[in-house]
């Protein structure tokens, strides 16, 4: 197969790369939005959506020059065509429907969920990339579930949260120690100097059957406990142990909910042995701990693939382009981005 064109542009990053046929990574390139949305500590539709428009035309043809191609020498264009932002999907799949039109290649519209998902079958990462089937637990900003993968375009949620995302959590309780947005890794960072036996937090669903999660009463335990020992003029220390002891309870969490996950998972398929985990959560080291060892206990292997792979960016996005192409999986150019397009159910729509 001829190199493939990825585009991401769901949320506040704007990224395009370029794979040759074999998924093998010819040139990769992320812009990230953060400071144009921090002012507002999240992310502005409106503000990502121009954003995009003005960053990816510079974007694309900086990832084919440093590939050394010309457009004529791609096999397919792929972008992000939901779920996310409907501006920012709009921008992305109508450079790549462009492209492809102007240059008569295939067009792929790419379930971005697919792609997180998909990751973990990129040359490189493990020996013949991931068998089917896997576990995912995507842990983002704004995605937080459990996936069955068992093949391209077959997928099946086994929950999810029912109120906030994990990175959410992470984000509203670093907005309450002060330390902005994001505010993942500066929480962590704070966490390491802090103690996580300082406060006993909610460990919210821990125990309970399914692999549903939900983190608004842990993040209302915190402000509680801010509110309590004085918001906004917290001695280093006192925020230090809260971060800690927060960042703990997630990671808890987030493992117990995943053994239970893999007990569904071996319930469907006896194979199943990769524990895989995606999003910007997947970056935080006290959440790979306790994956990795809730991973050995239900006899599963952690694939927790680098943070730049994790995180959103648009390897993933062509490499799910090259997945659909080898099975002659291509979409017409009026496919509409979808806003919500949920991986349920064994075939996704297309
Ligand atoms: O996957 P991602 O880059 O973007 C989407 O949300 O799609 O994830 C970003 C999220 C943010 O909520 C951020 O605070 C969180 O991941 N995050 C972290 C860490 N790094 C990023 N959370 C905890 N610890 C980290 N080191
Ligand atoms: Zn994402």
């Amino acid at each position: 197969m001829r190199p493939i064109l990825g585009i991401e542009s769901s949320c506040d990053e704007t990224a395009a790369a370029v794979l040759d046929g074999d998924g093998r990574v010819l040139a990769d390139s992320v812009a990230s939005q953060e400071a144009a949305h921090a002012p507002y500590g999240g992310v502005v539709p409106e503000i990502a959506a121009r954003a995009h428009l003005a960053l990816l035309p510079d974007l694309v043809r900086g990832v084919m020059a440093r590939a050394g191609l010309g457009f004529e020498a791609l096999g397919g264009v792929a972008a992000s065509a939901g779920p996310g932002l409907i501006g920012g999907l709009i921008v992305g799949s109508q450079v790549a429907k462009g492209i492809a039109l102007a240059h008569g290649i295939p067009y792929v519209a790419v379930n971005h969920l697919e792609a997180h998902a998909l990751t973990a079958r990129l040359p490189g990462l493990i020996e013949g990339g991931a068998p089917f089937p896997y576990l995912l637990l995507l842990v983002s900003g704004g995605h937080c579930q459990c996936v069955a993968v068992e093949g391209v375009g077959r997928h099946a949620r086994l929950g999810g949260t029912v109120d906030d995302a994990a990175g959410e959590a992470f984000d509203k309780v670093a907005k309450l120690l002060g330390l902005g947005w994001p505010g993942g890794p500066a929480l962590e960072t704070l966490a390491a100097r802090g103690d996580p036996a300082r406060h006993d937090f909610p460990r919210p669903m821990l125990g309970r059957s399914g692999c549903d999660f939900s983190f608004s009463g842990l993040k209302t335990a915190v402000a509680q406990t801010v509110a309590r020992l004085g918001e906004g003029a917290l001695p280093a220390s006192v925020a230090a142990d809260i971060a800690a002891s927060f960042q703990r309870a997630v990671a808890e969490v987030l493992a117990d909910r995943a053994a239970h996950a893999m007990a569904m998972m071996r319930a469907r398929s006896q194979e199943a042995r990769l524990l895989v985990v995606a999003g910007g959560v997947a970056a935080n080291g006290a959440v790979r701990a306790a994956l990795r060892q809730a991973a050995e206990g239900a006899g599963f292997t952690l694939l927790a693939p680098p943070v730049r792979l994790c995180t959103d960016n648009a390897v993933m996005v062509a490499w799910t382009g090259i997945e659909h192409l080898r099975l002659g999986l291509a979409d017409g150019l009026d496919f509409a981005p979808r806003p919500r397009w949920p991986l349920e159910g064994g075939e996704m729509p297309r």
